[in-house]
């Protein structure tokens, strides 16, 4: 089991999650972040901070995101993040866009 980022996350990059997480799994490009599969350690800690609400448990990620399971295991070899950063300058935009 492990807690995957999906499409939400894309041109918000809020970065709360990772202020909670206990391990380092996340990881970063300039569009969002991913989580490694192997060093998440299911804690759940992470999906309700984010404000876009694009963290989800691998058992419950929705049809249409199903993708994301393999795109966050595939981003393991980007760049690690432990500390939260500013939103992109597009965050806000894109979450009154997503409706929340
Ligand atoms: Fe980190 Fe816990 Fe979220 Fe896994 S579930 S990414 S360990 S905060
Ligand atoms: Fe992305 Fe939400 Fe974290 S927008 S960076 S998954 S808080």
């Amino acid at each position: 089991m492990t807690y995957v980022v999906t499409s939400n996350c894309v041109d918000c990059r809020f970065t709360d999650c990772v202020s909670v997480c206990p391990v380092e799994c996340f990881h970063a490009d300039d569009k969002m972040l991913y989580i490694d599969p192997d060093e998440c350690i299911d804690c759940g800690a992470c999906e309700p901070e984010c404000p876009v609400e694009a963290i989800f448990e691998d058992g419950q990620v929705p049809e249409e995101q199903q993708e994301w399971i393999a795109k966050n295991a595939e981003a393991a070899h980007l760049p690690v993040i432990t500390d939260k950063e500013d939103p992109l300058p597009t965050a806000e935009a894109r979450k009154k866009e997503l409706g929340l």
